[in-house]
């Protein structure tokens, strides 16, 4: 079974705020070793300052990189840490019509959401597959689940992820190497803001998500839907509905 043991490393990207910020907090009560990866210093330095004020004996790295860009500059500056476990967390979604999005908006996201994330896996999976342990979490959503209009590229990205990771999974058990896929709903962070969407509706918090995901982990599961609604939505509309009606529907009113 894979675990988060004492004085192993974990890269979290996405360190800054919000899912992985949180993982920071109940991965560091497991005294882990952590690398928190993001854009803002700032936010990066409060997290490590949350950290630090608890007196864990672990290690904290804090690294100011944008991962929707060159990912082999990234890979040299971690390549001298045992990394043991990858959250595959950073990314970003855009809520509007298509045509009526920047398309550099969307090659961003593709960048940080897939081809990165998918460079990170592939990178780490090696090192991992040498040790015979470990793993990583990529972080998909349920929006991974349904196409989605108006955010059309963004739940496509998480299919990706969704997907990927789950093939990775079956890949990779046989050397010991545990891939699972996080797809968390509607979760009290900042994307919503950052996703250019009106924040309405039920959120989760993003305790109950970590919580439930590192338990998920630790248990070898593949896939963890935190939330009873979000899998119920999995289960029974993916089952009940074509994805053309899905889409139409969420079209009207998505
Ligand atoms: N919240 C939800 O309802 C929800 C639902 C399903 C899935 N998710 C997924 O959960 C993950 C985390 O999102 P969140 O909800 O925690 O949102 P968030 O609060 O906006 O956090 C996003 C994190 O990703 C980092 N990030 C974004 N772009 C980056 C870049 N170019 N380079 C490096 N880091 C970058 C941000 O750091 P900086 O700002 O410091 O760069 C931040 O730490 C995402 O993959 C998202 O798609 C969220």
């Amino acid at each position: 079974m894979p675990e988060f043991n004492q004085g192993e490393w974990v890269l979290i990207t996405g360190g800054s705020s919000g899912i992985g910020e949180e993982f920071a907090y109940q991965l560091a009560k497991k005294n882990v070793n952590l690398i928190l990866v993001g854009r803002d210093k700032e936010r990066l330095v409060n997290v490590y300052k949350n950290i630090k004020q608890k007196n864990y004996s672990i290690d904290v790295k804090t690294i100011k990189f944008d991962l929707s860009s060159d990912i082999d500059i990234f890979i040299d500056t971690i390549n001298h840490f045992e990394i043991d476990h990858l959250i595959n967390n950073a990314g970003f979604g855009w809520y509007g019509e298509f045509i009526n999005v920047e398309h550099k908006i969307y090659e961003k996201m593709i960048s940080l959401n897939i081809t990165n994330l998918t460079t990170l896996s592939h990178y780490l999976s090696k090192k991992l597959v040498e040790k015979k342990k470990g793993g990583i979490i990529n972080v998909s959503s349920v929006a991974a689940f349904f196409p989605l209009p108006r955010f059309s590229v963004y739940s496509a990205t998480k299919t990706y992820v969704h997907n990927f990771s789950i093939a990775l999974y079956a890949e990779l058990k046989k050397y010991n190497v545990h891939v699972m896929c996080l797809a968390p709903g509607k979760t009290k962070t900042r994307f919503f803001e950052r996703a250019n969407m009106e924040n309405k509706g039920k959120y989760m918090s993003v305790e109950k998500v970590v919580k439930g995901a590192i338990k998920a982990y630790e248990k070898d599961k593949p896939l963890y839907i935190p939330g009873l609604s979000n899998k119920l939505a999995y289960y029974l509309i993916k089952k009940l509905f074509s994805d053309t009606v899905i889409a139409n529907y969420l079209e009207k009113y998505f």
